[in-house]
C-alpha cells in the first residue's frame, strides 16, 4: 500500500516513520522546503527518541520519502493523512485554515478512489467540512472516503505509543474506508490492540474528550496539592493512595507547574469553544483551564517567596521543555515562569538537555549553561521545572558548594523533601508539607 502524510510536524513525521516501519510505502509532504531538504538528507527536524533510527531505516530501505510535491504524493496514494497544524485562534477555537487548504488541494489532484484521513486534532464536524471541500475542488466524479483517525501519541514516547497504543480509533461512515484503514493498521490488529470503529464526528470528539479528561486529572491534583500546602499534608501520599483505587488509576496525578505543550492547553480551550457553538457550557473543562493558568502563578509565588527581594538575585532553572524527552517549549510553564522572573529583574541561569536552542531565541538575557552544576553556580535559588531523568539524582553537596544560598524549589516533586532538607537546603515542593 502507498500512503501520503501531509504535514511533517511531530504527528506527521512520527506517523510516517512508523507506518514505513510496518512495511507501508510512505510519502511525507510538507510545503516547507527547508524541512523537506533536511529530511531528505536524513536530518530529523524534531527531537523524538527513536525517530532518527526509523527515519534512516525507512529511507535506506526505500519505503519512506519526503517531498514538497503534494500532487504526486496524493496521486500515487490510496490513503492520505492530513497531519497539519490546528493552532488556536484568539477566541480559543481551532484554526482550520491549514486543514481546509490541504483538503482543497487533495480535491484538485484526486485521480481515483482514496481515503482521506484527518490525523490533526479537529473539532467534531471537520470531517464533513473536509468532504465538502474535496467535492467542491474535484473536477471529475471520483469516489473518496473521509475518515478521522486521532492520534494519542505523547511527545517523547511517540514511537512507543504508535507501536503499542491502548486503542486505535477509526471514524468512518463507509465500510470500504473502514476496511482499508483496518488493513493499514493490521500489524496492530494482529497484536490484539482494541479498535474502536465509529462515526467521523464521534472519533473527532473522542480525541478532545480524552485530552480534556487527562487535563482534568492534572488540574484536579494541582488543586489538591494547593490544599495540601495550606493544610500541611503530603500530596505524594494523597495521590498514591488515590491512584491505588483502580477506578481512579495512578496516571496523571503528578502535581507540578501545570500542563503545557502543544495539545492540552489548546485542545481544552477548543473543546469549550466547540461546545459553546452548540450552546453547551462545559463548566468542568473551563475550570480545568482556569486552574491550570492559576497553577503557573501559584508556582511563581512560591519562587518569589523563597527569593525575597528579586532584584539582583540569581535563579538557576533546570528544565525548560514542557516535559522531559522533548525539545518542545510550546506553552511550557517553565518558559512562563522564566519570563516573569526576567521581568522582575532576576538574573536567570538555565539549562535543559534538549530545548536550549529554542529557548535562546526567546531569552537573550538568560545565561544558558550545559549542566546542572554550572547552572547552579552562584545561584540564590535552584528551581526544577522539567523532570528530566538527569536531574533526579544530583550530588546535593556539590550543588550546595557552588550555590550562593542553599535553596531549592522543586516544582516537579522529583526529590524527597526530607532528603533535601536534611542536606541543609531550604526547600519548597508542590503540595509537600509546606506552609506557603
Ligand atoms: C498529550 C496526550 O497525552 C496524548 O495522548 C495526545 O495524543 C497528545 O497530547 C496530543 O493531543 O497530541 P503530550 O502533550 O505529548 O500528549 O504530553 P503529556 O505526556 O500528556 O503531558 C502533557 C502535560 O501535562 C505536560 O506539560 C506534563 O508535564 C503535564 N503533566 C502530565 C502533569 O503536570 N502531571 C501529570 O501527572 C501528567
Amino acid at each position: 500500500m502507498h500512503i501520503a502524510i501531509i504535514g511533517t510536524g511531530y504527528v506527521g513525521l512520527v506517523t510516517g516513520a512508523c507506518f514505513a516501519e510496518f512495511g507501508v510505502n510512505v510519502t511525507c509532504v510538507d510545503k516547507d522546503e527547508s524541512k523537506i531538504k533536511k529530511l531528505q538528507e536524513g536530518i530529523p527536524t524534531i527531537y523524538e527518541p527513536g525517530l532518527e533510527v526509523l527515519l534512516s531505516k525507512g529511507r535506506r530501505e526505500g519505503r519512506l520519502s519526503f517531498t514538497t510535491n503534494l500532487k504526486e504524493a496524493v496521486q500515487k496514494s490510496l490513503v492520505i493523512f492530513i497531519a497539519v497544524g490546528t493552532p488556536p485562534r484568539e477566541t480559543g477555537a481551532a484554526d482550520l485554515s491549514q486543514v481546509e487548504e490541504v483538503a482543497a488541494e487533495i480535491g484538485k489532484y484526486l485521480n481515483g478512489y482514496k481515503v482521506v484521513v484527518t490525523k490533526s486534532t479537529v473539532p467534531a464536524g471537520t470531517g464533513a467540512l473536509v468532504k465538502r471541500i474535496i467535492s467542491e475542488n474535484c473536477s471529475e466524479e471520483f469516489r473518496f472516503s473521509v475518515a478521522s483517525n486521532p492520534e494519542f501519541l505523547r511527545e517523547g514516547a511517540a514511537i512507543e505509543d504508535f507501536m503499542h497504543p491502548d486503542r486505535i480509533v477509526i471514524g468512518c461512515g463507509d465500510p470500504e474506508g473502514v476496511a482499508i484503514m483496518k488493513d493499514l493498521y493490521s500489524p496492530l490488529y494482529l497484536i490484539d490492540i482494541p479498535f474502536v470503529i465509529t462515526s467521523v464526528e464521534t472519533a473527532e470528539l473522542i480525541k478532545y474528550a480524552s485530552n480534556a479528561f487527562l487535563a482534568t486529572k492534572i488540574s484536579f491534583i494541582n488543586e489538591i496539592a494547593m490544599l495540601c500546602d495550606r493544610v500541611g499534608c503530603d500530596v505524594y501520599d494523597v495521590a498514591r493512595a488515590m491512584g491505588l483505587d483502580k477506578r481512579i488509576g495512578p496516571e496523571f496525578l503528578h502535581p507540578g507547574p501545570g500542563y503545557g505543550g502543544s495539545c492540552f492547553p489548546k485542545d481544552t480551550r477548543a473543546l469549550v469553544h466547540l461546545a459553546a457553538n452548540y450552546e453547551c457550557d462545559l463548566k468542568i473543562v473551563k475550570a480545568v483551564t482556569e486552574v491550570n493558568d492559576r497553577q503557573r502563578d501559584l508556582m511563581l509565588e512560591k519562587v518569589k517567596q523563597m527569593l525575597g527581594e528579586p532584584v539582583g538575585k540569581t535563579v538557576a532553572v533546570l528544565g525548560l521543555a514542557f516535559k522531559p524527552n522533548t525539545d518542545d517549549i510550546r506553552e511550557s510553564p517553565a518558559i512562563y515562569i522564566v519570563r516573569k522572573l526576567v521581568d522582575l529583574g532576576v538574573k536567570v541561569r538555565a539549562s535543559d538537555p534538549a530545548s536550549i536552542d529554542e529557548a535562546k531565541k526567546l531569552f537573550p538575557e538568560v545565561d544558558f549553561c550545559t549542566d546542572a552544576y554550572e547552572t547552579a553556580q552562584g545561584a540564590d535559588l535552584l528551581v526544577f521545572l522539567t523532570e528530566w531523568n538527569q536531574y533526579r539524582k544530583l550530588d546535593l553537596e556539590k550543588l550546595k558548594s557552588v550555590m550562593a544560598q542553599p535553596a531549592i524549589a522543586d516544582l516537579r516533586n522529583i526529590y524527597d523533601p526530607n532528603l533535601i532538607r536534611k542536606s541543609g537546603f531550604k526547600y519548597v515542593g508542590v503540595g509537600r508539607t509546606c506552609s506557603f
